[in-house]
């Protein structure tokens, strides 16, 4: 677990996500994304699966969960193994204090540490290029459904871990037990299919 905070704010903690973590963090989801975040493309590569071990973050402050990000494994249609990043999201009344940025840079070293290659998200380059993402090389990656083509980002954990890297992504984590789906979909809301990433 780590901590940071100024001395006349109230501390942030982040930690890995314990099962009781769940409900909360699928009610920050629905308050981030909104009641469609289920039929987003990216969702398609999370659906069923489990994310990747030790990479599943939250940020709790006062007691309460106020961030939350997961990584995800995947494969490119050319064989190269990466994370899937997302969803990041800080609660409404918490942002602006840096939790984002913390979220982001532990998940990173973790999984740098953890030994992943590189990490993909959709989302904005205007956000995320400051953790080191960019469409440098995504240009011949294809997501499994709409998405905008710009917000398709990387980050390489190892030089060129991406060089050559083409075709649609597709999940690659181990499928997560009908129980721990069962959880998610009674604390989480389900949705419509067909939204753009
Ligand atoms: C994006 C998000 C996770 C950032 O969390 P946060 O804890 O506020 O982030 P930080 O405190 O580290 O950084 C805040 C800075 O990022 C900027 N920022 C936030 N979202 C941004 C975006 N989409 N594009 C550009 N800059 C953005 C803020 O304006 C702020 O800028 P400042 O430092 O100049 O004031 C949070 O705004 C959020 O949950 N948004 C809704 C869900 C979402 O869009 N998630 C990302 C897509 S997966």
């Amino acid at each position: 677990m780590s901590s940071f905070g100024s001395p006349n704010d109230k501390p942030v903690a982040i930690r890995q996500e314990r099962r009781s973590d769940v409900a909360a963090r699928e009610s920050l989801l629905d308050a981030a994304f909104g009641p469609g975040r289920l039929a987003r493309t990216s969702e398609r590569l999370r659906e069923g699966r489990k994310h990747a071990r030790g990479l599943a973050l939250v940020a709790r402050r006062a007691g309460r969960l106020v961030g939350t990000v997961r990584l995800w494994p995947v494969v490119t249609g050319t064989g190269h193994t990466c994370l899937l990043l997302g969803p990041l999201a800080v609660a409404e009344d918490a942002r602006c204090l840096g939790i984002g940025a913390a979220l982001m840079r532990q998940a990173l070293q973790r999984a740098q540490r953890l030994g992943h290659r590189a990490v993909i998200l959709v989302g904005d380059a205007a956000y995320y290029d400051r953790f080191g993402f960019s469409a440098a090389t995504t240009g011949a990656l294809r997501m499994p459904g709409p998405y905008q083509r710009e917000r398709l980002l990387a980050r390489e954990l190892v030089p060129d871990a991406l060089t050559g890297a083409r075709g649609l992504i597709a999940a690659a984590g181990p499928p997560r037990s009908r129980l721990s789906g069962l959880v998610d979909r009674i604390a989480g809301s389900p949705a419509p299919l067909g939204q753009p990433a």
